[in-house]
C-alpha cells in the first residue's frame, strides 16, 4: 500500500515541502472540521511527525482563533513563511485579513487563493500537512483534487441524518474525484454525564452504518465535551493544553493509525 501511495504522489502537483497531503472535510458546515483538523495536526506532533496545518476555508478561516495567531506571514519576495504555533506550520487567509472584513471574492479568486497557498508558501520538510476544508462541495474542494495531489481526506460527521446527508455527497465527491477516503469520524458522538451515563443527544451509529454503506472504514467517534470547545475558545486546542484529558488520548490514538498508514 506504501508504494501505491508513493506512485500516486508523482500524478498530481504535490504540495512542495511535504511528503503527505491530508483533507479533513465534510459538506456540512459546524460539524467540527477545524476543532478536528487543528487536535489532530498537534496529535501528530505529538507522535514524532513533522506538521503543517493549512486553513483553506477562504471565506470563514478559523486557524486564527483556534490558534491565537495575530501576526502576518512574512514574504521574501517569492514565497510566504508559513507561522509555527505550537511547533506547527500554520497558513491561513486569515493571518493576512483583517478578523472582521468578509471575504466577497468570486469562485476563481478562491482557486487563486488556494493555489498560492499550496505552491507559494514555503512549507519545509514536513511529513503531513492538514487541510482544513470550508464546508461544501465548492471549489476549494475542486482545486485540491483535481490539482494538487491530496493524498487522503478525513471525513467529519455528527450523528444527526440531516449531517449524514450532506456527509453522502461529501463521499461521492471524493470518490469521483477519486482522492482516497482514509475513513469517516463522528464527531459529538454522545455525551457523557456527571452520572457517568451516556447520552446520545444527536442519535447513534448513525455515522458507522454511513461508513458500512459506502464501503469505507470507520475511524473513531469523538465525545462531545465542553472542554474541546473551551479550549478551542482559548487558542490552545486541548490536545496541546491537555495532553492526558480523554479526547486527546483519542486524537493522539488516531495519529498513530495514520501515521502507520503513510510512515
Ligand atoms: N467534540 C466536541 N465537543 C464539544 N464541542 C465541539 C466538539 N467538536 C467541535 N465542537 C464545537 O463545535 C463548534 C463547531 O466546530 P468547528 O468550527 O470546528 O466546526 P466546522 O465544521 O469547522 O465549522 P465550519 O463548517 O463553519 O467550518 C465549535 O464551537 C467547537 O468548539
Ligand atoms: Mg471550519
Amino acid at each position: 500500500m506504501k508504494e501505491n501511495l508513493e506512485q500516486k504522489r508523482f500524478q498530481k502537483n504535490p504540495i512542495r515541502g511535504t511528503k503527505f497531503t491530508i483533507a479533513v472535510s465534510s459538506a456540512k458546515g459546524g460539524v467540527g472540521k477545524s476543532t478536528f483538523a487543528t487536535n489532530l495536526a498537534i496529535a501528530l506532533k505529538k507522535v514524532g511527525c513533522r506538521v503543517g496545518l493549512l486553513d483553506a476555508d477562504i471565506y470563514g478561516p478559523s486557524l486564527p482563533k483556534l490558534f491565537s495567531i495575530n501576526s502576518k506571514p512574512e514574504s521574501d519576495g517569492q514565497n510566504l513563511k508559513p507561522i509555527l504555533k505550537y511547533d506547527i506550520q500554520c497558513m491561513s487567509i486569515g493571518f493576512l485579513t483583517d478578523e472582521q472584513t468578509p471575504m466577497i471574492w468570486r469562485g476563481p479568486m478562491v482557486t487563486s487563493a488556494i493555489k498560492t497557498f499550496t505552491q507559494k508558501v514555503a512549507w519545509k520538510d514536513l511529513d503531513f500537512i492538514i487541510v482544513d476544508m470550508p464546508p461544501g462541495t465548492g471549489d476549494t474542494q475542486l482545486t485540491f483534487s483535481q490539482e494538487i495531489n491530496m493524498d487522503g481526506v478525513i471525513i467529519i460527521s455528527t450523528p444527526q441524518e440531516i449531517a449524514l446527508q450532506d456527509v453522502k455527497r461529501g463521499i461521492k465527491m471524493f470518490d469521483k474525484l477519486k482522492v482516497r477516503i482514509i475513513g469517516l469520524v463522528d464527531n459529538m458522538s454522545h455525551f457523557i454525564g456527571d452520572d457517568n451515563k451516556k447520552y446520545a443527544i444527536f442519535g447513534e451509529g448513525g455515522v458507522e452504518k454511513t461508513a458500512k454503506e459506502f464501503n469505507k472504514d470507520f475511524l473513531v467517534e469523538i465525545p462531545i465535551n465542553p472542554d474541546v470547545g473551551k479550549q478551542g475558545d482559548m487558542g490552545i486546542p486541548i490536545v496541546e493544553s491537555k495532553p492526558g484529558h480523554e479526547i486527546s488520548k483519542i486524537f493522539i490514538s488516531l495519529a498513530n493509525k495514520i501515521k502507520s498508514i503513510y510512515i
